[in-house]
């Protein structure tokens, strides 16, 4: 008789290029937990009712990504603090009836700062590109990792200025200072900036959370952003990393593309659904080279 199997699986559309199944199986194994973790495509218009029938099947949570993250937190009953504040998703469960939702990949993102690069971000200058649901899921982690000034610049300006607006109660209690601009006033010379908050002179860690990468296009950042010592992340990995990152790299930055991100907000959602955290360095290491492998 087969084993009965707790049930998980990540949702979205595309999903097929998805690393999570090998992630979490790696982590079952490594933490001796039988579970089964699968692909799942859903149509963009049904999310509500594919997650019912999955349900029914006795799915036991999941992880959500594009263009999925939206529809899951409002499907969500319940929501962690840091799901509140992105108004995104990553991880679902059922607490009985209850569905319940957190966002992992800003913890993830800060743990793959903090533990696997080695950056202590206390005090420093944060920038972020884009505003759309990745940055957002980035903005309270950062702030509770003791930040002391995030700047969010976005192509469309009201986006970055709604998200920064809803954590300025946070940051105040963390004591880090926020700003928010169009992306086109990081070309503008500091001395021309009109309040002190918003001075745009050099950042110690940039991170584009952008999608222009997925269009072939490169984010044009002036070289005057950038010190000896910034630390430039793309939240993409693989090949879409490299358009940002070798601009960064030519400045002189030090880079991390997102891998290190994916691996430690898997990590936070198995520990989510089962309560046992998994340790991440040999996966991450084993992960890179299975990206790195050159193709046959
Ligand atoms: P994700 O969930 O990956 O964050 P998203 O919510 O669609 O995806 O957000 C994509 C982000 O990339 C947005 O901030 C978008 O800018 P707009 O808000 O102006 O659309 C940004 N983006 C996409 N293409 C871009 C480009 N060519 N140049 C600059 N920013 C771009």
């Amino acid at each position: 008789m087969t084993p009965v199997v707790d049930s998980y699986a990540v949702i979205g559309n595309p999903i097929a290029h998805s690393r999570s199944p090998w992630l979490h199986a790696a982590f079952a194994q490594q933490t001796q937990q039988a579970i089964r973790y699968d692909r799942c495509l859903l149509p963009t218009d049904g999310f509500a009712q594919g997650l019912s029938q999955l349900r029914d099947n006795g799915l036991m949570g999941c992880n959500v990504t594009v263009p999925f993250k939206g529809d899951a937190f409002a499907l969500a009953q319940w929501h962690s603090p840091a799901a509140l504040l992105a108004q995104a998703c990553n991880t679902l469960w059922w607490d009985g009836q209850t569905l319940k939702a957190d966002n992992t990949d800003g913890v993830g993102l800060v743990r793959d700062i903090t533990y696997n690069a080695g950056v202590q971000l206390s005090g420093q200058r944060i920038l972020i590109v884009g505003a759309g649901g990745a940055a957002a899921g980035i903005v309270g982690p950062l702030i509770a990792a003791g930040c002391g000034h995030i700047h969010m610049a976005n192509r469309t300006a009201h986006k970055a200025h709604d998200i920064i607006e809803r954590h300025q109660l946070m940051a105040g209690q963390h004591g880090c200072t926020l700003s928010a601009s169009a992306l086109d006033a990081l070309h503008v010379p500091p001395s021309q900036h009109e309040t002190p908050a918003a001075k745009l002179s050099s950042f110690d860690v940039i991170i584009n959370a952008s999608a222009a990468s997925l269009g072939g296009q490169r984010i044009a950042l002036p070289s005057a952003l950038v010190h000896s010592r910034t630390l430039a992340i793309d939240l993409m990995y693989g090949p879409s990393s490299r358009v940002f990152l070798d601009w960064a790299n030519a400045q002189g930055c030090a880079t991390r593309d997102g891998l290190g991100m994916l691996v430690e907000q898997a990590a936070q959602s198995f520990f989510i659904w089962r309560g046992v955290m998994p340790s991440t360095a040999g996966v991450l290491a084993q992960l890179r080279a299975m990206v790195d492998a050159p193709c046959d």
